[in-house]
């Protein structure tokens, strides 16, 4: 990973950030994209001692907003001659149906739109500096779940499980469309599943999510051992070439027959896109 520039959201806390701590050992200069200024200097801190001789630094957004995500991605695309890696991975459970500031249910914004809108803000980036990467973290979570295009918004059923499980197959959907869309560029897209994973995940949803998530966390995989599949996609070269594939403990798994729906990733592509105004 020398001389690569990894550009990370969600790399402040649990797999993100054992993630871009590996990445920045083997000699990969990052690029933080936080929302709380307190916890992205404490990781840029810890970044720079683990890896002192590179210039890591660190962009703040609130990725359930739509303008923020531009802006940062513009910010980013202006200030980094080259991206070789892209990992979106900032995302969370939210125990109630709550509105953004651009009207979209929080948690479709958040795990789904800022992956898409910070990767189309950064997409001539990616392809200038091909061969180049965009690793998106999902869910095995997306099992079970299917979209209702007259309803992305959770207006007429929402419970948070099933914002949760359509947000990480809108994840799944969006890499297998891009892979397709970027084909030949040499900008590669692959998506995974970390594993149950003791972070600080479930702990902002509220009420009975929260202490149900606190108490199943018990038996759940350590951050080191969930970050791997991540580091792996971004680092080995043994998926150089690999595209639009689904990874589960750094080997290619198939998702469930709603994520290998083309039509539904070409229509969640066209929505995500008129939401965002692009
Ligand atoms: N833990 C699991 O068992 C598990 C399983 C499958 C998939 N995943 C996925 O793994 C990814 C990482 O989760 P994690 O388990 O490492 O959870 P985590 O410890 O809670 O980390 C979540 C990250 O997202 C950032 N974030 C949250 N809301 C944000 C916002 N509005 N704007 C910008 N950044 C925001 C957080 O920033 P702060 O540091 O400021 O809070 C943090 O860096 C998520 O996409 C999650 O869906 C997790």
């Amino acid at each position: 990973m020398k001389g690569k520039t990894v550009v990370i959201t969600g790399g402040t806390s649990g797999i993100g950030e054992i993630a871009v701590e590996q990445l920045a050992q083997m000699g990969a200069r990052i690029v933080l994209i936080a929302r709380d200024k307190s916890r992205g200097e404490a990781t840029l801190a810890q970044l720079r001692e683990r890896a002192p001789s590179l210039a890591h630094t660190v962009h703040y957004a609130d990725l359930a907003r739509i303008p923020e995500m531009k802006r940062v991605a513009a910010q980013i695309a202006g200030s980094e001659p080259r991206i070789d890696v892209l990992i979106n991975n900032a995302g969370a459970m939210f125990g109630s149906r709550q509105l953004t500031g651009d009207g979209l249910e929080y948690t479709f914004a958040l795990n789904h739109m800022a992956y898409f809108v910070v990767t189309e803000g950064l997409r001539e980036r990616l392809q200038a500096s091909a061969p180049a990467r965009v690793i998106n973290t999902s869910s095995g979570a997306h099992r079970g779940a299917r979209l209702d295009f007259e309803d992305l918004q959770l207006v007429k059923d929402f419970s948070a499980m099933k914002a949760y499980s359509r947000s990480k197959l809108c994840n799944i959907l969006f890499t297998r469309e891009f892979a397709r869309r970027l084909h030949g560029t040499g900008v590669t897209a692959n998506c995974l599943h970390p594993g149950f994973v003791a972070t600080r995940f479930g702990d902002q949803s509220g009420g009975l999510i929260s202490r149900f998530i606190g108490l199943a966390k018990l038996f759940a995989i350590s951050p080191e051992k969930g970050a791997e599949t991540l580091v792996y996609l971004a680092s080995s070269p043994d998926v150089a070439e690999t595209t639009g594939a689904y990874f589960y403990k750094c080997r290619p798994v198939t998702p469930s027959q709603a994520a290998l729906d083309d039509r539904a990733a070409m229509l969640l592509w066209e929505r995500s896109a008129a939401l965002a105004g692009f």
